[in-house]
C-alpha cells in the first residue's frame, strides 16, 4: 500500500502550497456534493501531501457555504490520514495578538449547521467521541515546530465557532471573552468533526489576526484588519509546515484512526454493502 498522506487545508490567505513537487489538481466527486476545490496533491519535505483551499482559489465559498463533508470525504479518499487545518481567527482574550499562533484543544459551536457536520444519519446511526476534538499527538508535534522556530505560540485554547458571515456584535464577542473563550472564528469545528468520524487525525493552526469587538481599547474587527496580518500569518504557517511534515509518523497509529471503534449503533447487517 503508499503511504498514508498529509492533508493541508488553508485558509484564508493561504490558497496553495508553494514548493510541492509532482503537483497535480486532482477534481474529486463526493456522494455530498464538491469540495471547495481541486485538490493539489504532491510531495513536500519528501512527504506525499494534499493541500485544500478552503474557500475555494479566489476565495468562493462562505464559511457558511463549506461543504465540510465533501472536503473531508475527498481528502480521505486520496489517502489522507493526517490533516493540517490553517485558520484565520479573532482573539477573545488580551493575551492572544495579532500574528500569535493559537493551538486550540476545544471548540464551541455557535453554529446552526450541526445536521451537515455529520456522515451518519439515514439509517447508520453512530455517535464518535469528541470530547478531546483536536489529535493531541499531532498538536504536540506542532507546537514543538512552532517554539523551536521561535513563533509566538499559545499550548491549547477553546475556538467558539460562529456561523458567519458577519462579524460577532459587541454584546456576543463581550459574551464569549467573558465565557472565557479563547479565539473566534467560522471554519474549523465542522472540519473537525467530518475528520474524527472519517479517522484523520487533525489539528487546528489557528493564527490571530484582529481582537474581535469585546476590547474598548482596540479597534473592532473589518475585514482590512484581517487582511492586514494575513500575509504574515500565511508566511508562518508555510514555514511551520514545512518544518512539522517530516515529524509526523509515516504510519497512522493514534486513536483518532481508530475514531470508529465501537461507535456505529446500527447493526452490521444493516449497513450498506
Ligand atoms: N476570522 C478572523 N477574525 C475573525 C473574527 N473576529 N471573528 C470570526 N472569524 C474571524
Amino acid at each position: 500500500m503508499s503511504e498514508a498522506r498529509i492533508g493541508i487545508i488553508g485558509g484564508t490567505g493561504l490558497y496553495e502550497m508553494e514548493g510541492l513537487t509532482d503537483r497535480r489538481w486532482v477534481r474529486v466527486r463526493t456522494p455530498f456534493g464538491d469540495p471547495s476545490d481541486a485538490l493539489l496533491t504532491g510531495t513536500l519535505e519528501g512527504r506525499p501531501v494534499v493541500f485544500l483551499p478552503r474557500h475555494g482559489r479566489g476565495h468562493r465559498w462562505l464559511p457558511g457555504e463549506l461543504n465540510h463533508r465533501a472536503n473531508i470525504w475527498a481528502l480521505k479518499k486520496l489517502g489522507v490520514a493526517w490533516i493540517l487545518s490553517v485558520s484565520a481567527v479573532g482573539s477573545l482574550q488580551g493575551r492572544y495578538r495579532p500574528c500569535d499562533l493559537v493551538l486550540v484543544d476545544q471548540f464551541v459551536d455557535r453554529t446552526k449547521k450541526g445536521p451537515e457536520h455529520t456522515f451518519f444519519g439515514r439509517g447508520i446511526v453512530a455517535h464518535v467521541a469528541f470530547a478531546h476534538p483536536v489529535c493531541e499527538d499531532l498538536r504536540r508535534i506542532v507546537l514543538a515546530e512552532a517554539r523551536a522556530a521561535g513563533v509566538r505560540v499559545h499550548d491549547g485554547g477553546a475556538y467558539v465557532c460562529i456561523e458567519g458571515p458577519a462579524f460577532s456584535t459587541r454584546a456576543e464577542s463581550l459574551t464569549h471573552h467573558r465565557l472565557g473563550y479563547d479565539v473566534v472564528g467560522m471554519t474549523n469545528l465542522g472540519e473537525a468533526r467530518c475528520a474524527r468520524e472519517a479517522e484523520i487525525a487533525y489539528v487546528t493552526l489557528a493564527f490571530v489576526t484582529d481582537l474581535d469587538a469585546w476590547s474598548e481599547a482596540h479597534e473592532h474587527v473589518t475585514v482590512q484588519m484581517v487582511v492586514s496580518n494575513l500575509k504574515r500569518n500565511a508566511e508562518t504557517a508555510r514555514m511551520l509546515i514545512r518544518r512539522v511534515i517530516p515529524r509526523i509518523p509515516t504510519e497512522p497509529g493514534c486513536s483518532c484512526h481508530q475514531a470508529l471503534e465501537h461507535a456505529i449503533m446500527t447493526e452490521r447487517s444493516l449497513w450498506p454493502a
